[in-house]
């Protein structure tokens, strides 16, 4: 029998004007998300910067949906105490970033926020079997980190897959996370391969923001 998941959208604001950031997020929130993602770029990790701890804690004041803190950081666990400090509610490491993972988990865990762990699309799925029952959320890229707006990798498909299977066996059962090139055309073929939490940054934020929101929702809520 295939179990019922519940599905969440996490907007990236990556995609947001920052303009009006607060008018943004207001609609994410009316558009009925739980989640917002909060990408991280530390211009060595991968090539860009974004927005860190000022911002993350200004939008903490404001809002109470759930902030997913994707830190595209590299060695992350000399952040973790800031972040978690600034308000983030789940904090997510790069595996390919960390010297010492099983410190890094243990250091957000530590902190009281939940903990997720993250691969690139070229990093094997089955580095995640010693970390599966020890985060609450794996995040698979479909894109190279760095940049918002790219396309969505069709390989992802069969490694959400198997990342699926794993999880299904795990005890914990970690959310499953996809990132990078989800459109309202292709969520329903990942919500499909196994995914339950989706980022969209480009096809949130270009466009009327709450409508976006309700159509992936909708999505979301009939593929459950
Ligand atoms: C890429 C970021 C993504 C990105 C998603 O490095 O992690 O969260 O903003 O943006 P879209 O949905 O535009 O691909
Ligand atoms: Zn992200």
């Amino acid at each position: 029998m295939k179990t019922k998941r519940v599905n969440r959208l996490s907007p990236s604001i990556l995609a947001a004007d920052f303009n009006i950031l607060g008018e943004q997020i207001a609609a994410v929130k009316e558009g009925g998300a739980e989640f917002l993602h909060f990408d991280v770029m530390d211009g060595m990790f991968v090539p860009s910067i974004s927005f860190g701890i000022p911002v993350l804690e200004s939008i903490r004041k404001k809002t109470d949906l759930f902030l997913d803190v994707h830190l595209m950081v590299q060695e992350p666990v000399r952040y973790v105490q800031a972040f978690a400090d600034a308000g983030a509610d789940l904090i997510n490491v790069h595996y390919e970033a960390c010297e010492d993972l099983p410190a890094t988990l243990e250091a957000i865990r530590q902190t009281g926020k939940k903990v997720g762990i993250t691969i690139k699309p070229k990093t094997p799925v089955s580095v995640l079997s010693d970390y599966i029952e020890k985060v609450d959320l794996i995040l698979m890229m479909s894109v190279e980190p760095g940049f918002g707006g790219q396309k969505f990798i069709p390989e992802t498909m069969d490694r959400l897959r198997e990342l699926r299977a794993m999880i299904n066996k795990s005890k914990k059962q970690p959310l499953l996370e996809v990132d990078g090139g989800i459109t309202l055309q292709n969520v329903a073929d990942v919500l499909e391969a196994g995914a339950d939490t989706i980022v969209a940054g480009s096809a949130v934020f270009r466009g009327d923001v709450t409508a976006q929101v309700k159509a992936f929702l909708k999505i979301l809520s009939s593929a459950r």
